[in-house]
C-alpha cells in the first residue's frame, strides 16, 4: 500500500483543515494508508510521535474548524541541508511514499528543493551509516504536491489560495462594524489588514466596502497621495459625508518605494493646521482576526477539491513528472507546475491589474463628490 502523508505549512490559513480531510479520505479510498505530520516542516525533522496514520474518522467535521488541526511552523531547521537530511531519514522509516504541502510559496518552494535533493539526501544517509542500501531502495523517488494555502492570494498561476476569501469576508464584516461607530462620531478610520507583499486583500476589501482609499503594496501611488487625499475628503465632508475609510496593505509602498504606515496616513487626516482636514482619526489593525475563524464557503469548496486532486495527481505521477500544484483556474481544478508559479510570482506581482484597480474605485464616492 501507498503511504500519502499531508502537511500544513507556514501562515495557517481557513480552509486547511478541508485539505487534510480531503486527502486523508481520498487516500482511504484509493486504498492508500493516509498519514499527517503535525506541526508542518518542524514535525517532519523531528519524526516520532509527528507523523502519525489517520483513518477516515479522525477529520469527521474539520470542514468547520478554523485553522489547521495539524498544527503548523515556520521551521528554521528546514531550511539547511542537516535538517531535511533528518526529514528524509523520517519519511523513510514511516514509509511515506508522498508529500502534500498545503502552504504559501516559501513552504512549496521548500518542497520542490526537497524533492530535487531526495536522491542525494539518501545517498548521504546510507554513506554514513544511517539507513541501510535496502531501507532507502523502495523510496527512490519523492513525489510532492503543493496546495496553495493563504490568506494573501498571493501566488501567480491559480485564481484563489485556500483561505483568501474567508480573510476577506472576515475584513469585510469589520470594516462595516467600523463604519457604523466612524459615522455615529464622523471620525476617519486608517484600517491595516495584511499583505507583507501582495495587496489582494486590500484591494478588494476596498472595492468591496466602497472604501475612500486604498493603499497596497504593488501598486504604489502614482500621484501626491496626501494632496489627492486632502482634496477628496474635504469633498466628501463638505458634502455632508460623516465618515472616511482607508484601507491600507501592511506592505504598501509609496511611489519611491518608502514604506506607508497607518500613523503618517492618520497624521494627515488628523492635521489641525491651518488647511488641513482635522478628522478625528482613529487607526485599526485587524491583526489576526482576519486569519482565524472558520473558512467561508468557497475555501470549504476549493481546499475539498484540490485535496481530492492532489491524491490523484501523486498516484499518477512518475519520477519525470514535475513538481505541481493544484490550482483553480476559470473554476476548474487544474495541476501546475509549482516553480513557473514561484517564479512569475516574483516577476509580475500577482493579483492587481490596474485596470480592474482603477475601473472599481472609479465607483467611490469620491468621483462624483461635484
Ligand atoms: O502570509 C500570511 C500572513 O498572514 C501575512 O499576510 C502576514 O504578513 C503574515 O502572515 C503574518 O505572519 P505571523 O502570523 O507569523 O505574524
Amino acid at each position: 500500500k501507498k503511504k500519502i502523508a499531508v502537511m500544513t505549512s507556514g501562515g495557517d490559513s481557513p480552509g486547511m483543515n478541508g485539505v487534510v480531510r480531503a486527502v486523508v479520505r481520498t487516500a482511504i479510498h484509493m486504498d492508500c494508508d493516509a498519514y499527517a505530520v503535525y506541526e508542518g516542516y518542524e514535525g517532519l525533522v523531528r519524526g516520532g510521535n509527528f507523523i502519525r496514520k489517520m483513518e477516515w474518522h479522525d477529520v469527521r467535521g474539520w470542514l468547520s474548524e478554523g485553522g489547521t488541526l495539524i498544527g503548523t511552523a515556520r521551521c528554521m531547521a528546514f531550511y539547511e541541508r542537516p535538517g531535511r537530511l533528518t526529514a528524509a531519514k523520517n519519511m523513510v522509516l514511516n514509509g511515506i511514499d508522498a508529500l502534500i504541502i498545503c502552504g504559501g510559496d516559501g513552504s512549496l518552494t521548500g518542497a520542490d528543493r526537497f524533492r530535487s535533493e531526495w536522491p542525494s539526501l539518501l545517498e548521504e544517509l546510507v554513506t554514513s551509516g544511517e539507513l541501510s542500501e535496502d531501507q532507502v531502495a523502495p523510496y527512490q523517488h519523492l513525489n510532492i504536491v503543493g496546495i496553495v494555502g493563504s490568506i494573501d492570494n498571493d501566488l501567480s498561476g491559480t485564481d484563489a489560495t485556500v483561505g483568501c476569501y474567508s480573510a476577506l469576508s472576515r475584513i469585510c464584516e469589520m470594516v462595516d462594524y467600523i463604519e457604523a461607530t466612524a459615522s455615529s462620531h464622523s471620525r476617519a478610520f486608517v484600517i491595516e489588514v495584511m499583505g507583507r507583499h501582495c495587496g489582494w486583500l486590500a484591494l478588494l476589501a476596498g472595492v468591496a466596502t466602497g472604501a475612500d482609499f486604498v493603499f497596497i503594496p504593488e501598486r504604489p501611488q502614482e500621484h501626491d497621495w496626501r494632496k489627492d487625499m486632502r482634496l477628496v475628503v474635504n469633498r466628501h465632508r463638505k458634502l455632508g459625508k460623516r465618515k472616511t475609510i482607508v484601507i491600507v496593505a501592511e506592505g504598501a509602498r509609496d511611489k519611491d518605494g518608502n514604506k506607508i504606515v497607518p500613523e503618517e496616513i492618520k497624521d494627515l487626516l488628523a492635521d489641525k493646521a491651518e488647511g488641513g482636514l482635522g478628522l478625528d482619526t482613529r487607526i485599526t489593525t485587524l491583526g489576526h482576526v482576519q486569519r482565524g475563524g472558520t473558512a467561508v464557503a468557497y475555501d470549504r469548496v476549493l481546499s475539498t477539491l484540490q485535496g481530492v486532486e492532489a491524491v490523484h495527481a501523486v498516484l499518477e505521477a512518475t519520477p519525470d513528472t514535475e513538481t505541481c500544484f493544484i490550482a483553480m483556474n476559470e473554476n476548474k481544478i487544474v495541476r501546475k507546475p509549482l516553480m513557473k508559479a514561484v517564479q512569475e510570482t516574483k516577476e509580475l506581482a500577482k493579483a492587481v491589474d490596474a485596470k480592474d484597480f482603477e475601473k472599481a474605485m472609479s465607483l467611490r464616492d469620491a468621483e462624483f463628490a461635484d
